[in-house]
């Protein structure tokens, strides 16, 4: 090769985008974009964008992706289905990592337990298990999250949790090292997994137990029906605050006369106080000036301290 070829090529290597240096070191069918909205891959429809949105094609790819953002001593977190999650409107620096390709939504049962990827939906996994007449995964049903979200929440609904489900996870901590860990052993509180804040969920196996399959869907019917009946079918992100000992959060925010409250297009939902509803064109900052005010007069009328279930990351806006 002449020297003007080889400096042509090194030059052309180095000048490569984040996006273009990571496409070379995964497989061709991984999602690889720069400044992707989050607004359109969250159900609260607000915030900025990721610098790097990645969607992994096998775990292969996400060791590569895993180590290659750890050598840039670039910062990752992953987003499920976006459900749970209210992004600040400067967006996230860093690699965002979706786990929403085939290969991660697996659903498979096997016996009495029920092996999925991170990526499958809560509603796919209680399906396939009343498809199988397997109980006890009913009250996934309406969580609008996936699986991988929902381990790291410890999510629930009508009295279950995942977590009392889970007999394993398989986990890649940020180096991308596989670990195999039993659902007892990772240590899940209410709506929180703290081992999952380091470390990368790819498979759950759940556990059922047999039933016949009428019983299971009238459950689900249940379920359904309460849900639709008592929340709001705007966008949102779910509750927005964890139950307090004293209290539910959403009869609080009910009894502080808060609902129908609202900042810019961002309202507490008349239907569950938990709830705040965002219209087309809201902002994540008016979703955190009506919690603020929220927290506050629950602090100052009954002194309760509310914390978010929501979680809350990325940079404020830059001021204009
Ligand atoms: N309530 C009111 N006013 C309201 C809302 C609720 O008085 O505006 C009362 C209800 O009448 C009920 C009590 O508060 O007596 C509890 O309400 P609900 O049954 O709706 O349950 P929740 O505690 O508000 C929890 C989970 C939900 C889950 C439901 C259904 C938390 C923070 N929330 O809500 O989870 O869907 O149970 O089981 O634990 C989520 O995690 O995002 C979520 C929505």
């Amino acid at each position: 090769m002449r020297m003007t070829e080889f400096t042509e090529q090194v030059s052309a290597v180095s000048e490569l985008s984040p996006a273009g240096e990571l496409r070379t070191v995964v497989s061709p069918q991984c999602v690889v974009q720069e400044n992707e909205p989050l607004s359109r891959r969250t159900t609260l429809r607000v915030g900025g964008s990721a610098d790097l949105w990645v969607e992994p094609a096998t775990e292969p790819d996400l060791i590569a992706m895993l180590q290659w953002a750890g050598d840039r001593g670039m910062p990752v977190m992953l987003l499920g289905r976006g459900s749970n999650l209210l992004v600040r409107d400067g967006g996230i620096r860093g690699m965002v990592i979706c786990l929403c390709q085939p290969h991660f939504a697996r659903v498979e049962v096997e016996g009495c337990r029920v092996r999925c990827g991170a990526g499958a939906r809560l509603k796919a996994v209680s399906n396939e298990a009343r498809n199988h007449e397997l109980a006890g995964l009913e009250f996934l049903e309406g969580i609008p999250g996936s699986v991988g979200g929902a381990l790291r929440m410890n999510a629930g609904a009508h009295a279950g949790s995942i977590f009392d489900a889970v007999v394993e996870v398989r986990l890649l901590d940020l180096h991308g090292r596989v670990q195999v860990m039993s659902g007892a052993g990772m240590e899940a509180g209410y709506r929180s997994c703290p081992m999952l804040r380091t470390h990368v969920a790819v498979e759950a196996v759940l556990e059922g137990r047999p039933e016949a399959r009428a019983a299971i869907e009238q459950r689900m019917k249940e379920f359904n029906h309460k849900r639709w009946s008592s929340q709001p079918a705007a966008p949102s992100a779910g509750c927005v605050f964890k139950n307090p000992d004293s209290i539910p959060a959403g009869r609080l925010v009910e009894e502080l006369g808060l609902k129908g409250a609202r900042v810019g297009g961002a309202r507490v939902s008349m239907e569950h106080g938990n709830f705040i509803v965002t219209e087309a064109g809201s902002t994540a900052a008016e979703v955190l000036t009506l919690i603020n005010r929220i927290r506050e007069k629950a602090r100052s009328e009954r002194g309760i301290e509310l914390e978010t279930e929501v979680q809350i990351v990325g940079e404020e806006a830059d001021q204009p």
